[in-house]
């Protein structure tokens, strides 16, 4: 597909929205049995009023994000880790795993059909992918749902902080919790998100971009924000995330931490990280995941006090910025996938 053949869209005004694009993938579990799953241009689902994932929140989601590389071949970035933490949300959830096969073609098989809506190359947008995953039929007590339904829907969008580009994110530590030690925290299940609405309206009348949590137990520890986890760079050169069962294992910051290591040749640690007894050595910190990508945080608010990192919370370190530079060269094809994360749609 050449240029010509996009959607004429301003790419580069768009923002962290959904636009409608002209097909879904959907298939359906009844029975014990996945069914082959097709394309559909309807975008309203129909579903029982007693559907479990409309009472009881069974239902999970994954998001990743293709992009055109510079050939006008269109990317996706490690989809099977994508699918991997799917399985082990549904498992969690007690809901049918949808198999690999099935979850990659739902996924490449909604990217080609909304080829036309795929940013070009160099635009700073991508086409992001939410596939999810739902107990649907009729029920009414607290069980599981006897039928599911897999879709995958697409979106193109811009940054995901309404400042954009790689500028500075604030973020304000939440009087909330997030996830319990032994709870879902560690799971995509759409049910970790609603509590947070909250905190982020909270950090955002301090003036914050997002909420940062610390863990329930302590209260002390870093866990992550509120869609994306944290990488921080010490005054001792190394490269620190924390260690939590109750955070997200995202998939962004895994690549980010193999690229530091690998790429850059630096020391990378994950361990708890007790925000106020570090906090003095924290040089460079970020936010990564696959909406934010690494969005640098300039400062973080807690204890009545703003706390700046590099550049008094103005400007991007030189960590950072090139951690960020690297991931987008791989995810966008522009340096050689050396990696082989990777995968052409
Ligand atoms: C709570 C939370 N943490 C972290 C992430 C980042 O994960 P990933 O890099 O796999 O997108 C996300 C977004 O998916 C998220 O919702």
């Amino acid at each position: 597909m050449n240029a010509q053949e996009k959607k004429p869209i301003d790419w580069k005004s768009l923002g962290f929205e959904y636009t409608r694009t002209d097909y879904r993938f959907v298939a359906r579990w009844r029975k014990g049995e996945w069914s082959v799953g097709e394309l559909t241009t309807d975008e309203i689902m129909h579903i029982h009023e007693g559907s479990p994932a409309l009472h009881y929140a069974q239902q999970c989601f994954e998001g990743m994000k293709a992009q055109t590389a510079e050939d006008g071949r269109i990317l996706l970035f490690r989809p099977g880790l994508n699918f991997e933490r799917m399985r082990n949300t549904a498992e969690r959830l007690s809901m049918p795993v949808v198999p690999e096969e099935l979850f990659l073609c739902g996924v490449k098989e909604a990217v080609r059909a909304n080829a036309a809506w795929v940013p070009p190359y160099g635009s700073g947008a991508s086409l992001y992918i939410r596939p999810l995953l739902i107990g649907i039929g009729e029920n009414m007590g607290l069980r599981p749902a006897k039928e599911y339904e897999f879709r995958v829907m697409v979106s193109p969008v811009g940054p995901y902080y309404k400042s954009g580009g790689l500028s500075v994110i604030k973020l304000a530590v939440s009087d909330f919790d997030r996830a319990a030690p032994h709870g879902t925290g560690d799971v995509k299940a759409g049910a970790n998100y609603p509590g947070g609405l909250y905190a982020t309206r909270k950090a955002r009348e301090m003036g914050a971009n997002e909420a940062l949590y610390l863990d329930a137990a302590h209260r002390r520890y870093i866990e992550e924000a509120g869609s994306a986890n944290i990488i921080i760079y010490t005054n001792s050169n190394t490269l620190i995330t924390p260690k939590s069962a109750a955070i997200l294992p995202s998939i962004t910051r895994r690549s980010i931490m193999d690229i530091a290591a690998k790429d850059l040749g630096l020391a990378t640690e994950e361990r708890p990280i007790d925000l106020r007894a570090e906090i003095d050595t924290f040089a460079e910190v970020a936010a990564c995941g696959t909406a934010a990508v690494l969005s640098p945080v300039g400062k973080i608010w807690f204890d009545d006090a703003w706390h700046s990192f590099y550049g008094n919370g103005e400007k991007v370190g030189p960590v950072m910025q090139q951690l960020y530079d690297l991931l987008r060269q791989v995810q966008s094809g522009e340096k050689a996938d050396t990696y082989g994360w990777t995968v052409e749609v």
